[in-house]
């Protein structure tokens, strides 16, 4: 970017001379763009926004145990897809019909495309997840569903510590919490990163049965072979290596070529001037980026910020005022201070999927704009004391909040996602469902 902006000076002053005032706005906002990103970046450059080429697999966090390879990738490719994983079921019926992308669909960026996540327990698809309801031989408290809208997993390659409170994961923000694991954070106690962690537990809570027999059943055995070499035969076929396929994948979901990220690497074309005074408004005068940080526009870091409850849309199952997914993490760690406070979700291809917030309680982007720009909390079991001291009104105008949501849903949107999936799964079944109305809407029939 360095090369980039002595470029912009000089055309800057020759353009006085030579270029139309049109070039000369344009070449103009776009320094204001790169001074904002420059001053908030902790490198002093805007290269700690950009994200990682494909197979750059260095640039992610990795857990020592499971450094990423190509054969890991391509296996977490068609397992997260499988729906013959989908053996645990609690009822015949619902046996091979979801699969983890049943609640993280790549056509709604990774996210459910309705308010709540359903797999077992639920039937239909519609065009990508939207449609997907209560399958009526399922009792409700009988459904795979949680209590918190399902994260997105574009840019978990740089989530250390998974989940809304961060609870999976031994290392990271985690050391010092190991007398709460127990229950479903148990698993830490394997010493494995976030991802690692989370996903040999996500097999156990979505009903899947990565057995020795079951893969070999649904023929894997050669894919395992390859990805994991050094595994004695005894280990190698097994929930850890599932987790540790499924957690290598996951790291690749890079929404690469988003407009922004074009943008980033020179093209100054991929963002109109609009967007670009959003970014600008997001990066600086808006202060998201207090919050937002880093390639993913992630954090490891957790904020109160006063949003409502998932029960509170009354349209999801199984949950209510006394989830435990209600308290953040400080549901997980007991501590006072943390209560309230969840992760800070990375912001690509947002718009597929208008739901937002872990309580899925506003739907469209502007009205998430808005709220951040009131500033005033929307739930009120929430204590002040608690509600970040970023967050507070803003004042931006109609213009300046029209401007910042047009940078989120569109510079911020990858429209490429389709090449993170397989073209199909070993077992052959149909993906991410496989229930009956699932297979006629998505035209397996
Ligand atoms: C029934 C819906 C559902 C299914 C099926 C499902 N997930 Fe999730 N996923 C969720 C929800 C809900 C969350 C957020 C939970 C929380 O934070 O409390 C989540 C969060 C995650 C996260 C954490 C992301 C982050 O940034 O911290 C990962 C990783 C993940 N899921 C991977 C998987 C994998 C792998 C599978 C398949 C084994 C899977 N999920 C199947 C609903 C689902
Ligand atoms: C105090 C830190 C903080 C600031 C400042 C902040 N955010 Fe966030 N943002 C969060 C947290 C934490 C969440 C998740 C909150 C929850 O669901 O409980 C979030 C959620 C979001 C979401 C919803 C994502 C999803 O997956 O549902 C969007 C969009 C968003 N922020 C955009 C912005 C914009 C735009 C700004 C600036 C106007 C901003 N944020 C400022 C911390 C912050």
């Amino acid at each position: 970017m360095k090369l980039l902006l002595n470029t912009l000076f000089l055309a800057l002053m020759v353009g006085t001379f030579s270029c139309t005032t049109d070039q000369l706005d344009m070449a103009e906002v776009d320094l204001r763009l790169e001074q904002v990103l420059a001053q908030v970046s902790p490198t002093g450059d805007s290269n700690s926004f950009q994200l990682p080429e494909a197979g750059d697999y260095s640039q992610f966090l990795q857990d020592s145990n499971n450094p990423m390879t190509p054969e890991k990738v391509e296996l977490g490719k068609l397992l997260f897809f499988e729906t013959g994983l989908a053996k645990d079921a609690l009822k015949d019926i619902g046996k091979d019909t979801y699969s983890c992308s049943s609640c993280h669909v790549p056509e709604k960026g990774f996210m459910p495309g309705r308010v709540q996540g359903i797999a077992d327990g639920g039937i239909g698809f519609g065009n990508a997840g939207e449609a997907r309801s209560r399958f009526h031989l399922y009792e409700e408290n009988e459904m795979d569903v949680q209590g918190a809208r399902p994260l997105s997993l574009l840019n978990v390659g740089f989530v250390n510590n998974t989940s809304w409170s961060g609870q999976f994961g031994a290392g990271g923000i985690n050391e010092g919490t190991e007398d709460k694991w127990e229950g479903a954070t148990e698993v830490n106690n394997l010493g494995y990163a976030g991802l690692e962690s989370q996903n040999i537990e996500g097999l156990h809570l979505h009903r899947m049965d990565a057995s020795e027999e079951n893969l070999r059943a649904l023929g894997y055995k050669e894919m395992f072979d390859k990805a994991f070499p050094n595994f004695p035969t005894h280990e190698r076929y097994s929930e850890v290596t599932t987790s540790f396929a499924l957690s290598a994948y996951l790291r690749t979901l890079i929404p690469n070529e988003a407009p922004f990220q074009e943008w980033l690497k020179g093209d100054m074309h991929a963002m109109n001037d609009q967007e670009k005074e959003g970014a600008i408004l997001f990066f600086g005068k808006a202060g998201c980026v207090n919050c937002h940080q880093g390639p993913g526009l992630n954090n490891q870091k957790f904020y109160a910020v006063g949003v409502k409850d998932l029960y509170e849309t009354g349209e999801a199952f199984n949950t209510g005022p006394n989830d435990i997914r209600n308290l953040g993490r400080g549901g997980f760690t007991d501590v006072a201070d943390d209560l309230y406070k969840y992760k800070v979700p990375q912001l690509y291809n947002l718009k597929n999927s208008p739901f937002y917030f872990h309580g899925s309680s506003k739907n469209s982007i502007r009205s998430v704009v808005e709220y951040f720009n009131e500033g005033k909390k929307e739930n009120a079991n929430v204590p002040s004391q608690n509600i970040s001291g970023f967050f507070h009104p803003l004042d931006l105008s109609y213009e300046e909040v029209t401007s910042i949501t047009r940078f989120l849903e569109n510079s911020l949107y990858d429209e490429n996602l389709s090449r993170y999936m397989p073209e199909e799964v070993l077992s052959g079944n149909c993906f991410p469902n496989n229930d009956i109305l699932s297979r006629v809407q998505m035209g397996c029939e």
